[in-house]
């Protein structure tokens, strides 16, 4: 199922965006009734292929890899729909995972996310996927993050944890 449709069924959409294709991404609503945070986590012209970007979200506690893989994938944004977001918490138990030779590694007992694919785990002991962000790419290429699917570990809901 594509990750727009998931947010879709999960989700309630604000009344009338639908018909404005520019706020159509940006205005879905967690099952709380909240809107998504939009953050603005970079920019196009800085990201280098392979070198992954820390930002948070959906709150200050929760850590996120902003990446430009080498090919396409699921979601991707930018031209080459290569430019892709996840949790950086492993689905297992929580540990930090890594971005390297294209793909997530957690250190802890070696899980494996395929960023290309949605986040899915492809070996190890984590049983669900890496939870995508979804972009979003203005015309002066800055970066928003605008929603999320699935959940964090350790989250009970999507909302960005209250300060
Ligand atoms: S915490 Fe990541 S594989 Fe166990």
């Amino acid at each position: 199922m594509a990750l727009a449709r998931r947010f879709l069924m999960q989700s309630s959409v604000a009344a009338g965006v639908l018909a404005d294709p520019v706020l159509a991404l940006a205005a879905f609503t967690m099952p709380d009734g909240r809107l998504w945070p939009q953050v603005k986590v970079g920019n196009v012209k800085d990201l280098e292929q392979s070198k992954p970007v820390g930002f948070n979200y959906p709150d200050e506690k929760s850590p996120a890899w902003l990446v430009k893989l080498s090919g396409a994938a699921y979601e991707g944004a930018g031209p080459d729909s290569n430019i892709v977001a996840f949790s950086a918490i492993c689905t297992h138990m929580g540990c930090p995972v890594e971005f390297v030779g294209d793909r997530f590694i957690c250190p802890c007992h070696y899980s494996m996310f395929d960023p290309a694919k949605n986040g899915q785990v492809y070996q190890g002991l984590a049983s669900d996927y890496l939870p995508q962000i979804a972009l979003e790419i203005d015309a002066a290429g800055d970066i928003q993050a605008v929603r999320m699917s699935g959940l964090v570990w350790g989250r009970v809901s999507d909302a960005p944890v209250r300060t």
